[in-house]
C-alpha cells in the first residue's frame, strides 16, 4: 500500500474511531463530554505514535455482533492497553484481557470514584454509565489470549526469592499474614469474579500497586484487605515476593479459579469489599 493511501486509511479509521466513540458516549452525561473527547484525542495520538498497534480483529467467539462492535468501541482503550487488552509494550499499561470480569469492572468503578488514580483513563470513562463500565469489563474478561514469557530481571539472591516464595504460598502466622493463594487462588490465577490472578504481572506494575495501597494511593471498596495485607509487609519482603511472583510462568490453565481453595477461615478485619464471597455470609466466614 502506498505511503498516501496507508494515511487515508488512517485517517479514516480516526473518523470511523470517533463515530464508534460517540456510539460508546451514548450513555454519557453530557456535561462531561469534552473531557472525555479531549481523552480521545489523547489516545488516538498514542495509537498514531506507537508503530505496534494494529487494529484489533475480532474477538475469538467470531459471529457475535456484540462482541466485534465492542472490539471497535474500545478502541480507546486498546491505544494505551494493547491489541485486545493484551497490556502495553513498556509494563506501565495493564493486560485486561481474562482478567475476571467482576475485578475489572469493580476497578473501573475505582477509577471513576477515585479510589485509583490515572486521570487520562478516569477522564475517559467519567461519561459511562454503570452497566456499560460492566459490558466492557465483561468484554475484556472473554479475550482468553496467551501471556507472554516472564521478564523480571532485578538482581536478587536465591535466598530471598525463597523468602518470597514462601509468603506467597504460606503466608506468615506470626504477623497474621495469609498466603496470598489463599485469596488469590492455588494456582495464583485469581478467583472468578473479584480477585485478580497475581501471575503474568510486570515486576514494575506490581510493585507500583502493592506501594500504591501501602501509600493510600490506591483503593478497593471498604473493607479494603488489600491495604491491611501490604501493612503487614515490609518493604525487603514486598520486593522478595514481587520478585518471585514476576518470574512465574503462567501454569497450563491460565483461568481464574472457580473458588477460592478451602483454607483456614480469614479474620475478621481481613475481610474485602470487592470480593465479599471470600469470607462467607458470616463474620469470620465460615466454610
Ligand atoms: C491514556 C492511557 C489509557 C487509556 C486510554 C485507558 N487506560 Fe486503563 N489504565 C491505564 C493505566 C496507566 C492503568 C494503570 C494505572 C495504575 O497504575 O493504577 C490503567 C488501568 C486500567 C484497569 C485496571 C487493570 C487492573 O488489572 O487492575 C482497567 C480495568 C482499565 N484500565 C480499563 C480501561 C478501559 C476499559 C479503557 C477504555 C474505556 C481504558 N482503560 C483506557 C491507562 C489507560
Ligand atoms: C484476604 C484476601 C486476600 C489476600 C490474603 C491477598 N489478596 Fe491481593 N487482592 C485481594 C482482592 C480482593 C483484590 C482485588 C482488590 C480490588 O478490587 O481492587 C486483590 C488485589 C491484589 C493486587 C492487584 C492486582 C492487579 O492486577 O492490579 C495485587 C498486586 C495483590 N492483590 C497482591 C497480593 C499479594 C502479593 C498477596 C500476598 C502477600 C495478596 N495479594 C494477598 C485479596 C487478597
Amino acid at each position: 500500500m502506498g505511503k498516501f493511501a496507508q494515511s487515508q486509511t488512517v485517517y479514516c479509521r480516526r473518523i470511523g474511531y470517533l463515530q464508534d466513540m460517540r456510539m460508546l458516549l451514548n450513555p454519557m452525561k453530557w456535561p462531561r463530554f469534552w473531557t472525555g473527547i479531549f481523552a480521545l484525542v489523547v489516545c488516538a495520538a498514542t495509537q498514531a505514535q506507537n508503530p505496534a498497534y494494529t487494529a484489533p480483529g475480532p474477538a475469538s467467539s467470531a459471529g457475535a455482533r456484540f462482541t466485534d462492535n465492542m472490539a471497535e468501541r474500545t478502541r480507546a482503550c486498546t491505544a494505551c492497553h494493547g491489541e485486545q487488552g493484551r497490556a502495553g509494550p513498556d509494563g506501565y499499561y495493564p493486560r485486561l484481557a481474562g482478567k475476571p470480569a467482576g475485578y475489572l469492572h469493580n476497578q473501573l468503578r475505582n477509577f471513576a470514584q477515585r479510589r485509583r488514580h490515572y486521570d487520562l483513563m478516569s477522564r475517559l470513562i467519567d461519561p459511562l454509565t454503570d452497566d456499560y463500565l460492566g459490558e466492557m469489563a465483561w468484554y475484556f474478561s472473554s479475550l482468553q489470549l496467551p501471556y507472554p514469557k516472564p521478564t523480571a530481571s532485578n538482581t536478587i539472591s536465591p535466598e530471598r526469592l525463597a523468602k518470597g516464595q514462601q509468603l506467597v504460598t504460606q503466608g506468615d502466622a506470626s504477623r497474621g499474614l495469609p498466603a496470598c493463594t489463599q485469596c488469590h487462588g492455588a494456582r495464583l490465577t485469581g478467583v472468578q469474579p473479584n480477585v485478580p490472578g497475581l501471575l503474568g504481572l510486570p515486576l514494575d506494575y506490581l510493585n507500583a500497586q502493592l506501594g500504591a495501597w501501602q501509600t493510600g494511593q490506591r483503593k478497593a471498596h471498604a473493607p479494603d484487605c488489600m491495604a491491611e495485607i501490604v501493612k503487614r509487609i515490609g518493604p525487603e519482603d514486598l520486593i522478595a515476593l514481587s520478585s518471585w511472583l514476576a518470574r512465574q510462568a503462567l501454569p497450563a490453565d491460565t483461568q481464574p479459579a472457580a473458588r477460592p481453595p478451602v483454607g483456614p477461615p480469614l479474620p475478621n478485619d481481613l475481610r474485602c469489599g470487592s470480593a465479599p464471597e471470600l469470607s462467607g455470609p458470616v463474620a469470620g466466614g465460615k466454610p
